[in-house]
């Protein structure tokens, strides 16, 4: 079955703790950390998402869109997140990183930019639990979905199976009713939704929804 993460960069930041409430139902809340380096937003870090993972039962998945990540990612482990991705464009040792992040108890997961092929990464799969493909330059919600990620969806998945592995591909960016489809049909399995989701009048209708489409 999909699943659904509802990113709460869409949610009320003052209002966290509700926000997570509202999207009940949902596989996983994404948490998308920024450090105005490695894009040109700012959102949260550590204590917040700590505070986050005490506020709901949902586990957390953290997009770690930040530079040094060899440094940061096992720290967000530590802060409660279930799964934590890192960008390949930012990491040093994603081999080794990987499985720090996987030995600390986590899931572990890597992202590429729209720009970054899978090609260079193939060896590396059977390291991660989570591929995340962009379908929007990360940085901001609302953005609209790249078409041109699709061949790259469809490319992972044959990779993955080519190597008979169990990991989960995730898509973020531009993840709406009108594109769930598309994704879910190159063979993602893991939605992120942001705008989709908070932007709804029923957060926790709109992740069902969104479920039943992807699996249509
Ligand atoms: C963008 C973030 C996304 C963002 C998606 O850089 O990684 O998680 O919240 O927002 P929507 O679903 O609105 O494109
Ligand atoms: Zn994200």
């Amino acid at each position: 079955m999909a699943q659904i993460n509802p990113s709460i960069l869409s949610a009320d930041f003052a209002r966290l703790a509700e926000e997570a409430k509202a999207v009940e139902g949902a596989d996983w809340l994404h948490v998308d950390v920024m450090d105005n380096h490695f894009v040109p937003n700012l959102t949260l870090g550590v204590p917040i998402v700590e505070a986050i993972g005490k506020a709901t039962d949902i586990p957390l998945d953290c997009h770690l869109m930040i530079e040094d990540p060899d440094r940061w990612a096992p720290q967000y482990v530590e802060a409660g997140a279930g799964s934590v991705t890192f960008h390949a464009e930012a990491a040093a040792a994603p081999v080794r990183l990987a499985r720090e992040i996987r030995a600390k108890g986590a899931r572990a997961s890597m992202a590429l930019k729209p720009a970054t092929p899978i090609e260079p990464y193939e060896d590396l799969l059977p390291e991660l639990d989570m591929l995340l493909i962009m379908t929007v330059e990360p940085g901001f919600g609302g953005q609209a979905f790249l078409d041109i990620m699709l061949p790259k969806i469809r490319r992972t998945r044959e990779l993955i199976g080519k190597h008979g592995l169990e990991l989960w591909l995730q898509v973020d960016g531009g993840v709406s009713a009108t594109t769930i489809e598309r994704c879910a049909e190159a063979g993602a399995d893991v939605f992120v939704a942001g705008s989709a989701v908070y932007g709804a009048q029923d957060p926790a209708a709109a992740v069902r929804e969104l479920r039943a489409q992807a699996d249509a």
